[in-house]
C-alpha cells in the first residue's frame, strides 16, 4: 500500500465509515488564486486569458484560451521513462467554438451568423451500411418574412444561416486540428490504424448535435481514412456523459450552492453595477426570468461568442455611440471564471454536487480501466465529446487545485500505463499533468489502485451513488 492510499484509508477508518465502496466525500479546498477571489473579479482589470482567437502562439500554449483550450500535443507531451507502456487512453472534451445558444440571444441581435454550405447531417441508415440506399441530408437553417414571428420573435435569427447553438466554420476546423493533434501523440504510441476500428476504439457523444458536429471534425483528423463512423450515445433518461440522469439530491445542491446561498446572492449584488450597464445596452429587462440575472452565464456567453469569431462587442440598437466596451467584458469573463469556481471547487458541497453529478461517468470510467487491465477489453482509445456541463463536475470531483471556466475544447486525458505486471494512471488537463487539492496530488503515474480508492472514497458503488441522488 503506498503512503497515499494510506493516507486515504486512514481518513476513511477516522470517519468510521471502512469497506470498499462506502463513500465519504471530503472536500479539499482549491488553491487560493486570483481565479476564486470575487473582489479581483468585480474590481481587476484585463481577462482571465485569450478570448479573441482560436490560435495560441506557441510560447504561450498551455494558457488559457475560452476559444480553444489547450490540449495534448506532440510539442508540448511528455513522454514517460521507458519502463512504462502506454497501454489506454481515455478522453473527455468540450465542443468546440459554437454560435450562441438561441435562449442566450437576446439583446436584439445586431451580428449575423453565416453558415452557408455548412450543416448539420441528419438522416438514416440501413443496415446494410455505407452507400447502400439512402442519401446523406444536410440542415440549411433558414427563416421566411412570410411568417410573422420570423421578424417578431427572431430578430437575432434574421440574417443568420445558423443553427442556434451550431458548431462554425472556425469550430469545426479546430475540431479536425484536435483530432490531428491526438493522432500525432497516440497513433504511434497506441499502434492506432489509420482508420477507426471499433474493436479498438470509440467515440461517444451526447444529445446536443454539437457533439456529434464535433465529432465529425475529430475524426477527420485521428482516423483521417475513414469517413463514416458510428459513435456511441445513451438516452437522455439516463445519459451520464451529458450528464442527464436524473439526481435530485444534486438538484438540491447546486440551489444551495448558488441561488439559494449568501455568498452567491452577494456576488449577484455586488455586480449590479455592472449588470445596469449591460441591461441598457442589451435592453434585457432587469428583472428577466430567463437567468440573466441569475448569473453571468448569458452575458458571458454572448460577448465570448462575439469575440471568439473576431465579430465586435455588441452595441444598444437604438444609440450606437453606447457599446460593451473591452472592460465591461473581461470583467463578466473574470466573474464568469470565478462563478465556476465557486460552483465546483470553493463552495463547501462542490465535491459533493460533483460527485452525485458525474459520478455514473466515473463509473463506467473505472469500468474501462478494469476491463483493460484484466485482459476483458482489446480497447486502446476511447474519445468522448461533451460539455462544460460535463467538464465541471468531473474537475470537481477530481478536485482540480485551480479551476477555471472550461472553454472551448477543453480536454481530460486519462493514460493507463503498466510497468512490470502495475497499473499507473496520468490524467492530463491541457496536455498537463493535473494538479489536485486531495492527498493524491498531482495525478501522475499514480499507482491504479490508489486512483481506484479515491473514486470509491467520492462516489462508492452504483448502488451507493443511485441511492445518494434519492436520498
Ligand atoms: C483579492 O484581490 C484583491 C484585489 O486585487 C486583493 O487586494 C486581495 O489581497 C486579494 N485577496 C487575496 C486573499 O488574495
Ligand atoms: C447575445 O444576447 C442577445 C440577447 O441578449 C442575443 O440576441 C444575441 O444573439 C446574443 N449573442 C450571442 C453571441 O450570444
Ligand atoms: C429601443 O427603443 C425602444 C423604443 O423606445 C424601446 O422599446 C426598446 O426597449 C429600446 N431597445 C433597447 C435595446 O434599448
Amino acid at each position: 500500500m503506498s503512503a497515499r492510499l494510506h493516507l486515504l484509508a486512514s481518513l476513511v477508518s477516522l470517519l468510521g465509515l471502512a469497506g470498499e465502496t462506502a463513500a465519504a466525500v471530503v472536500h479539499y479546498p482549491p488553491t487560493a488564486s486570483k481565479i476564486n477571489n470575487f473582489t479581483f473579479a468585480l474590481h481587476g482589470s484585463g481577462s482571465p486569458g485569450i478570448y479573441s482567437s482560436s490560435t495560441t502562439p506557441d510560447n504561450q500554449y498551455g494558457e488559457y484560451n475560452w476559444c480553444n483550450m489547450p490540449h495534448v500535443r506532440n510539442r508540448e507531451y511528455k513522454t514517460p521513462s521507458r519502463e512504462y507502456t502506454l497501454e489506454y487512453v481515455e478522453v473527455i472534451q468540450r465542443h468546440h467554438k459554437r454560435t450562441p445558444y438561441g435562449s442566450n440571444t437576446f439583446f436584439k441581435e445586431d451580428v449575423a451568423w453565416n453558415c452557408v454550405g455548412e450543416g448539420p447531417l441528419y438522416g438514416v441508415r440501413t443496415a446494410q451500411g455505407e452507400g447502400a440506399d439512402v442519401t446523406g441530408v444536410q440542415w440549411q437553417a433558414s427563416t421566411n418574412p412570410f411568417n410573422p414571428w420570423t421578424t417578431i420573435i427572431g430578430p437575432g435569427f434574421v440574417g443568420s444561416t445558423c443553427q442556434f447553438p451550431q458548431i462554425t466554420d472556425q469550430g469545426l476546423e479546430d475540431s479536425i486540428t484536435h483530432g490531428k493533434d491526438l493522432r500525432a501523440v497516440y497513433a504511434k504510441r497506441l499502434n492506432l490504424d489509420s482508420y477507426f476500428n471499433p474493436s479498438t476504439s470509440q467515440i461517444r457523444v451526447t444529445n446536443n448535435q454539437i457533439t456529434s458536429q464535433v465529432a465529425s471534425g475529430l475524426v477527420k483528423g485521428l482516423f483521417p481514412s475513414s469517413s463514416y463512423i458510428e459513435v456511441h450515445i445513451q438516452s437522455p433518461t439516463f445519459d451520464s456523459l451529458e450528464p442527464t440522469y436524473p439526481c435530485n439530491k444534486a438538484n438540491q445542491l447546486k440551489t444551495a450552492i448558488t441561488t439559494g446561498s449568501q455568498a452567491w446572492n452577494d456576488h449577484l449584488s455586488q455586480a449590479g453595477d455592472l449588470y445596469a450597464k449591460l441591461d441598457s445596452i442589451s435592453g434585457i429587462a432587469p428583472k428577466d426570468t430567463s437567468g440573466w440575472h441569475t448569473s453571468f452565464d448569458h452575458y458571458y456567453d454572448n460577448l465570448s461568442a462575439k469575440q471568439c469569431h473576431q465579430k465586435p462587442l455588441p452595441c444598444n440598437l437604438n444609440s450606437t455611440s453606447s457599446c460593451v466596451t473591452q472592460d465591461i467584458a473581461d470583467t463578466v469573463y473574470r466573474i464568469g471564471n470565478w462563478e465556476y469556481s465557486w460552483q465546483f471547487r470553493d463552495a463547501p458541497e462542490s465535491a459533493q454536487y460533483s460527485t452525485l453529478k458525474y459520478g455514473a461517468w466515473i463509473l463506467e470510467l473505472k469500468g474501462h480501466l478494469q476491463d483493460k487491465i484484466s485482459g476483458k477489453s482489446k480497447m486502446k482509445y476511447v474519445h468522448n465529446v461533451a460539455h462544460d456541463g460535463s467538464i465541471s463536475p468531473l474537475l470537481g470531483l477530481l478536485q482540480i487545485a485551480k479551476m477555471v471556466w472550461p472553454g472551448m475544447g477543453s480536454e481530460v486525458v486519462f493514460e493507463l500505463y503498466s510497468k512490470s505486471n502495475s497499473y499507473f494512471i496520468r490524467v492530463l488537463w491541457g496536455g498537463q499533468p493535473m494538479e489536485t487539492s486531495t492527498p493524491l496530488k498531482r495525478l501522475d503515474m499514480v499507482p491504479i489502485n490508489d486512483f481506484f480508492s479515491y473514486i470509491d472514497s467520492m462516489v462508492g458503488s452504483g448502488s451507493d451513488l443511485f441511492a445518494a441522488c434519492n436520498q
